[in-house]
């Protein structure tokens, strides 16, 4: 158990890793005016998103073995899991802004964005005290 648990917890920092950048990457592609630049970073996002969705998917996956492996129960799991599911929704709007900002149809501005980064923040504090304490 221990050894998923271990991968859980490694996949779970690589995962937020990349939810953490690509977001701060958005603010400055809604700042930048030059077509240059706004193309090197729409290139940086995609490989990021590449990089990351994979991780994402191997921590969700541990996290899920470790769950239904060793019987783990109690109302902190299941309100963990929901806010696994925010996490999960804030990805993939994280590939459509992506996708729009690469096409020039993104009207977010980058003090959107900024407010938008500290999402994943606030899940992490909420995920890490849930699993820790374990208060219900
Ligand atoms: C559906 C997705 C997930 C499921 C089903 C899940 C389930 C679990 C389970 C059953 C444990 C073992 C708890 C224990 O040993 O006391 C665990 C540990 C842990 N999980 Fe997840 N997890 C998921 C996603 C995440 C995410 C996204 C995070 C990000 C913050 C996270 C952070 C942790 C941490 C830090 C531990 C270690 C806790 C400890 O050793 O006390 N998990 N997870």
């Amino acid at each position: 158990m221990l050894y998923v648990k271990a991968l859980h917890i490694v996949f779970v920092v690589s995962w937020f890793a990349g939810l953490f950048y690509l977001p701060r990457l958005f603010v400055n592609h809604a700042m930048v005016e030059d077509a240059v630049t706004r193309e090197r970073l729409a290139l940086m996002e995609h490989k990021l998103y590449r990089f990351m969705t994979p991780l994402g998917v191997l921590a969700v996956g541990f996290g899920l073995w470790l769950w239904f492996g060793f019987a783990f129960q109690g109302g902190w799991l299941h309100a963990k899991t929901a806010l696994v599911g925010v996490l999960i929704a804030y990805h993939l709007l994280c590939g459509k802004l992506m996708r729009d900002l690469a096409a020039d149809r993104c009207v977010r501005s980058h003090v959107w964005f900024r407010v938008f980064n500290e999402i994943p923040v606030l899940i992490l504090f909420a995920i890490t005290f849930l699993v820790v304490l374990k208060p219900f």
